[in-house]
């Protein structure tokens, strides 16, 4: 009752203020500035009154603003003039297109407790005069393209918690004074040009709980200091230069939770305390020159998920102990020089989904028990010395998708209960073992395989013919067997090198040299002419084949010449700077119309030029390039994180060329790639009308026209494109509504479909998280799997028809905090809102038709964004579904 009095008395105070005092607002002359200067489309102002203004917090007494939040609202210009805000406290402008320096003048808000740029394109240096901010919690200038060092000055900031200066081009060496910074918790300096060593006494006096510092050059030691408050939660210094051994003082870190040390030199082997880390989730220290053995002590560390030893020089037994590990998902240590018989108790492992063994000395046999109760989808166990024979019970490791047991001392058979791992799709590799008999037919159900290898073995009889049921099959190895018969006539056979063939006894048929018919020694005359007149065909069609060659490589140069002289001329007459650009090494375009008009020079240099960047997204940087044939092209950087286009590039040259023939007319087919040094381009057709998201988020305003129909045929496409993809058995990896094409129709086209099969993230050194895909859009189980699947495309084409209903971003704050839009629509029936307060009104009001339409859809998006994957349609249903929905 007392609080009443006081709270009411207060308002009526405010009241009053609001009302007095409108026309000398403390801050009008600032915001008034600002609102001129800020030519974004996404700040709302409504009124005169700035507090009511989007992303404006005030004072509630003298009305002085107090924060201003605009993250990710397309804002730029100039924003000197903030620091005429004088009471200001929270200043975030991260996500959005800001560029030139950081004012100076913003040293000057005394007040600011928080302060984020991050996520723009500020350039030079970071301003000195930001050490004067003295009240400052939290700084986060990340992803910029900021240069020079830390600035000294900083070091005044004394109540400094988050400091997060990552993706930047940041030099010099990390200064000893951030150790001295006690409230420190969360310091992320990854990916700059940063060297020198960590210094010694960071972590001392701090809190430190998150110390981000991968892809720099540090070198020297992993210090002490950095366990010795024991509350560091998360360490990432994969990818730098630094020597010496893990501390022994790791165990003080009872909440570690995830350990990330890979790619660096250091030596010795991993402590014991390891195991008094009982949170420990992620350990990866690969690519290291760790030795001795693998501590036992790993089995105490009961949540751990991951652990990765690859490519060190570990040596003696896995410990049976490690079985105890309920929740490993991944277990990886291959590259080292461990013996012993495959633990038989890690295969006891429930989650266990990759085991990676490779390239050591393991003996022994293959276990029995090898999928009695496993989720193993990777079981990697090539180049050991194991022997005896293949259990057939290996055809039980149903969810297998890729086998390699190539380089042992395996003998029997080929068990044909192989052919019941119907998943199995990445490889099957048996060679380079002692394996004989027949090749079982049934390995002609494998119908997702793309790799066969079962060479250099000494296997007999025929190639079956069921084996064209491999219908997905693109490398085949079957060399150096003893096969006989005639290869069947299947294009991935036909299409192989004949090294894939050679070195069997009586194998003979296309791609070999020795044809069939040669077999049949009974032969007549007659036979005898066909034969030898195959022979003369043959030779001339070489000798065509020849010249065709020699003519095409001719007529290539040619042009190249001729393009290249025009592209000087050209770049002579436009007076731009010569870019020196780099040498393609390759590339193709699939589509003959097109060949002509192509120019892989313009390709190259359009990707160098900032202007020409359309879109940032998870896996690309897309740019705009006009070819000198007017033709213009959407061409796609990779950020190849794992080096995938060095290590795989004919293999991904093979993935591409198969997705250039995958058509659909809702999905965004490549049409080409160049390559160049160790980077990929992926090139498309432009399209003119640009993004889903820029279709919902960034129309102007005022030009707004509501068009149900058309949204919902775009809902309608990208179904469609993606229900395809789930019957070919491709998972995409990152549906968000920048990823949906509009064409100059606007149909809807599907992109970066290619993704999946290019850059794979269980390869090389891109973490776990590289593959989540794009923020709000990843689904609720991929926390524990770990894994995109197609119920978790399903949720994520859920998000885009929410976004698509509510014209909402999947992300914002407007939603409280931790909840996005999937769960901010779930949540609307318990904070007693209809539908209608949901759905975008500019739509839903301006027929019934479209409202009934619209709640129908709502339908559909609220099953496919089920927390439970199980719960959620299948694509061809939601197809199935919308259509219903436009029909209604
Ligand atoms: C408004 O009030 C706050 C807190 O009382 C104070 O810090 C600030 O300086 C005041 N601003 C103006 C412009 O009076
Ligand atoms: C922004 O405006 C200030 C003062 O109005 C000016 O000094 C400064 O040079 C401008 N910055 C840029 C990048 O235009
Ligand atoms: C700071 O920036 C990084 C990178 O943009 C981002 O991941 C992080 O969430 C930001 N932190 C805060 C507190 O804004
Ligand atoms: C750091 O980068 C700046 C700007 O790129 C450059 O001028 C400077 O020489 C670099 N310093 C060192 C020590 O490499
Ligand atoms: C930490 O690990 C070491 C080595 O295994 C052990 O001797 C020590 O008792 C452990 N400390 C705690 C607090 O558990
Ligand atoms: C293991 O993880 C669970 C779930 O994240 C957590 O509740 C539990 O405290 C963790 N166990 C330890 C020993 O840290
Ligand atoms: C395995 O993972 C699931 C989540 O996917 C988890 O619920 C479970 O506790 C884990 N452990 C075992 C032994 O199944
Ligand atoms: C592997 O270990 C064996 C004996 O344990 C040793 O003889 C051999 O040199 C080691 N090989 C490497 C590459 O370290
Ligand atoms: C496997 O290797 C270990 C250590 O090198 C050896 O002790 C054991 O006898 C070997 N087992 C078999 C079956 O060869």
């Amino acid at each position: 009752m007392g609080s009443v009095i006081p709270s009411f008395y207060s308002l009526l105070m405010a009241t009053f203020l609001l009302w007095t005092s409108m026309a000398e607002l403390p801050d009008n002359a600032p915001m008034a500035a600002l609102k001129k200067e800020l030519h974004g489309v996404g700040w709302i102002f409504q009124g005169s009154n700035y507090c009511s203004w989007v992303g404006v917090t005030c004072n509630p007494l003298n009305l002085s603003v107090e924060a201003l939040e605009l993250p990710r609202h397309v804002l730029k210009g100039n924003i000197s003039g903030i620091s005429e805000l004088k009471s200001i406290k929270r200043l975030d402008l991260s996500g959005n297109l800001f560029h030139g320096f950081i004012p100076p003048s913003l040293g000057s808000l005394s007040g600011l407790e928080l302060l984020d740029l991050s996520g723009n394109k500020f350039e030079g240096l970071i301003p000195s005069s930001l050490g004067s901010l003295g009240s400052l919690k939290s700084l986060n200038l990340s992803n910029n393209f900021l240069i020079g060092g830390i600035p000294n000055e900083l070091k005044n900031i004394e109540r400094l918690q988050e400091f997060q200066i990552s993706g930047n081009n940041l030099n010099g060496s990390i200064p000893e004074w951030i150790g001295e910074l006690s409230g420190l918790r969360v310091f992320s300096a990854y990916e700059n040009h940063l060297f020198g060593k960590i210094p010694e006494n960071l972590g001392t006096v701090s809190e430190l709980e998150l110390l981000n510092l991968h892809s720099n050059r540090l070198v020297g030691v992993i210090p002490e200091s950095i366990f010795s408050s024991g509350k560091l939660q998360v360490l990432v210094l994969t990818l730098n230069q630094l020597t010496g051994s893990i501390p022994e003082s790791v165990g003080k870190c009872k909440s570690l939770s995830s350990l990330r040390i890979g790619n660096n030199k250091l030596v010795g082997s991993v402590p014991p305390s390891i195991g008094n880390i009982s949170s420990l989730t992620y350990f990866e220290a690969n690519n290291n020159h760790l030795s001795g053995e693998l501590p036992v002590e790993f089995a105490q560390c009961s949540n751990l998920t991951l652990l990765n030893l690859a490519s060190n020089g570990l040596s003696g037994f896995v410990p049976i102990e490690l079985g105890d590990l309920k929740n490993l998902q991944e277990f990886i240590v291959s590259d080292n020089n461990l013996t012993g018989e495959v633990p038989r108790s890690l295969l006891k492992c429930r989650n266990l989904s990759k085991l990676d063994l490779s390239n050591n000395r393991f003996n022994g046999s293959l276990p029995q028990n090898i999928c009695s109760t496993s989720r193993l989808q990777f079981l990697l166990l090539g180049q050991n010395s194991i022997g005896g024979e293949i259990p057939p019970v290996i055809g039980d490791c149903v969810r297998l998708l890729e086998l390699q047991l190539g380089g042992n001392y395996l003998t029997g058979g080929i068990p044909p209960e192989i052919g019941r791992i119907k998943n199995l799709q990445i490889a099957l590799n048996l060679s380079f073992n002692h394996l004989h008999g027949n090749l079982p037919h049934e390995l002609g159900k494998l119908d997702k395989l793309v790799s066969l290898d079962v060479s250099n073995n000494q296997l007999s009889g025929i190639i079956p013919f069921e084996f064209k049921g491999m219908l997905s099959l693109i490398e085949v190895n079957f060399s150096n067997n003893q096969l006989t018969g005639s290869v069947p006539i299947f294009a991935p056979f036909q299409k192989s090198p004949p090294s894939s063939f050679l070195g069997n006894k009586d194998l003979c048929g296309d791609p070999l040299i020795t044809s069939c018919t040669s077999v049949s020694d009974t032969a007549n005359e007659n036979n005898h002419h066909k034969s030898s007149y195959k022979m003369v065909l043959a030779v001339i069609g070489s000798g065509l084949a020849v010249f065709i060659t020699v003519s095409v490589v001719v007529i290539l140069f040619t042009i190249r010449e001729r393009q290249e002289m025009k592209a000087k001329s050209s770049e002579l007459c436009d007076e731009e700077i010569p870019v020196a650009s780099p040498l393609v090494i390759t590339g193709n375009v699939f589509v003959d119309s097109l060949k002509q008009a192509v120019d892989f020079d313009s390709v190259v240099k359009a990707t160098m030029k900032d202007t020409n960047k359309q879109s940032n997204g998870t896996f690309s940087t897309a740019y705009k390039a006009i070819m000198p044939s007017g033709l213009v092209l959407s061409v796609k950087k990779l950020k190849s994180v794992d080096r995938t286009v060095v290590n795989h590039r004919n293999k991904m040259i093979r993935e591409l060329e198969r997705f250039g023939n995958l058509i659909h007319p809702n999905l965004m087919r490549p049409i080409g790639y160049v390559i160049y040094e160790d980077v990929a381009l992926l090139l498309h057709p432009h399209l003119v009308n640009g993004t889903l998201a820029q279709l919902l988020h960034e129309s102007p305003k005022d030009e707004y026209e509501p068009d149900w129909p058309r949204r919902l045929s775009i809902a309608i496409s990208v179904a469609e494109g993606l229900a395809f993809l789930h019957q070919v058995a491709i998972i995409h990896l990152d549906i968000s509504s920048c990823n949906i094409f509009l064409d100059a129709h606007y149909n809807a086209l599907l992109g970066e479909i290619e993704i999946s099969r290019l850059l794979d993230p269980l390869k090389g050194t891109a973490s776990i998280s590289a593959v989540a895909g794009s923020f709000g859009y990843i689904p609720p189980e991929y926390a524990y799997t770990m894994q995109v699947t197609a119920p978790g495309n399903v949720y994520s084409f859920g998000v885009v028809l929410l976004e698509i209903l509510t014209t909402r971003l999947p992300v914002d704050e407007v939603f409280g905090e931790g909840v996005d839009l999937v769960k901010w629509v779930h949540g609307a029936p318990g904070r007693g809102e209809t539908p209608e307060q949901i759905m975008d009104a500019r739509l839903s009001t301006v027929s019934f038709a479209w409202r009934k339409q619209m709640l129908a859809m709502l339908k559909v998006a609220m099953l496919c964004t089920d927390t439970f994957p199980s719960k959620r349609p299948k694509m061809k249903k939601v197809v199935e579904m919308l259509i219903e929905v436009k029909q209604s």
